[in-house]
């Protein structure tokens, strides 16, 4: 068995109660996820999808009582319309660790753009984390498919399939080529007949709302070419957060829940001048929103810099939650070597608190 077929440890990705398990192999073929014998697949219209990359859903409460998956990789060099012919490359079993009580740690990747080395050194030096989220501005755009693999690298090297995933994405996340082939690579709700980069997720005590922006600058600004609609993307996520507090009873106030914190890359709490003050009025509304869902923290990159803005802080809206900014891509030190910083909450023993690591400040809230 060649399991190093498998580009990187799979992503198990959260979303809603269930996971999405995401991996990518050297080779075109089949794959898909065994819990307790059971075989989730990623068959659309009868059809096994063919390709590098399996997305693959599967219930979360299985995987959580299972506390362990295997991925199956089943390679096929061609698919003939008669007769084509598999072989296993891939069979490996990965033990899982869901969020099951009130207390976790969370480190934050955003802003990243295309490095992996230092990010993870970073993650290393706060230690072993029971969630990882991707909050954007992993790469520097996606013009090829390739550019997608950074996430992988990152989560791979930190939580090695083991611990569930939050992505959210960026604002480069969403320029070039390939951008539209993304949904495939990362966790998408299914609503309408779309897939879409916002939703909730549950992991133990916490209620986790993801929050997408788009792009930074207006739609018809020069820089995107006519390429992109964010203003009636923009429109329908309203649309959802509606519903959420039209359906809070089985969201953010279901029972067990003591945590409810918002990832969005964009800081949107903030004022920004032209030509970056577009949705100004969408976003003085989702924090009116968020503020009605008793929101406890929003958790944000995008701005190369780290700091935390407490609610009610004057020049910005008035967030009745206080706001994270938790990323810088790189800083160098006195001698000459160069460091990532990330974002970390801690949940212990009734305290909150969300760090500016490796070494910055803390803020409780
Ligand atoms: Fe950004």
């Amino acid at each position: 068995m060649e399991n190093s077929v498998l580009k990187f440890d799979p992503a198990v990705f959260a979303v809603g109660h269930d996971y999405q398990i995401i991996f990518i192999t050297e080779t075109m073929g089949l794959g898909w996820i065994e819990i307790d014998g059971e075989r989730y697949t990623d068959e659309e219209g009868g059809l096994l999808i063919y390709d590098t990359v399996h997305k693959i859903p599967v219930p979360g409460g299985k995987l959580n009582a299972a506390g362990k998956y295997t991925v199956v990789f089943v390679e096929y060099l061609d698919k003939k319309p008669y007769f084509p012919k598999g072989e296993e490359k891939v069979r490996k079993e990965y033990k899982f660790y869901p969020v099951t009580g009130d207390d976790f740690r969370l480190f934050q990747y955003a802003d990243t753009h295309a490095r992996t080395q230092t990010p993870v050194e970073t993650y290393k030096t706060v230690g072993d984390c029971d969630l990882v989220v991707l909050n954007g501005d992993i790469n520097e755009h996606s013009y090829e498919i390739k550019n997608f693999y950074t996430s992988f690298e990152l989560v791979g090297n930190s939580v090695h399939g083991e611990r569930p995933v939050i992505y959210s994405r960026g604002n480069h996340d969403t320029r070039g080529l390939a951008a539209q082939l993304l949904p495939g690579y990362i966790p998408t709700a299914f609503r309408n007949g779309r897939r879409e980069t916002f939703y909730s997720f549950r992991q133990g005590g916490l209620w986790g709302l993801v929050l997408d922006c788009g792009e930074d600058k207006y739609d018809h600004n020069v820089e995107y070419g006519g390429t992109i609609l964010f203003e009636t993307f923009r429109k329908r996520e309203t649309e959802y957060l509606e519903w959420l507090i039209a359906n809070k009873e089985t969201e953010y106030e279901a029972p067990g829940v003591k945590h409810k914190i918002a990832f969005c890359h964009v800081p949107f709490v903030e004022h920004f001048s032209h030509p970056f003050d577009v949705a100004d009025d969408v976003y003085e509304y989702w924090t009116e929103l968020l503020g009605k869902m008793g929101i406890d923290l929003l958790l944000c990159g995008h701005m190369h810099r780290a700091y935390f803005i407490p609610a009610h802080t004057e020049k910005c809206r008035n967030a009745e939650f206080p706001t994270a900014v938790c990323s810088i891509p790189e800083v160098k030190r006195e001698d000459g070597s160069k460091y990532y910083v990330g974002g970390m909450i801690e949940c212990r023993g009734g305290s909150r608190k969300v760090k500016i690591v490796p070494d910055g400040d803390e803020m409780t809230f």
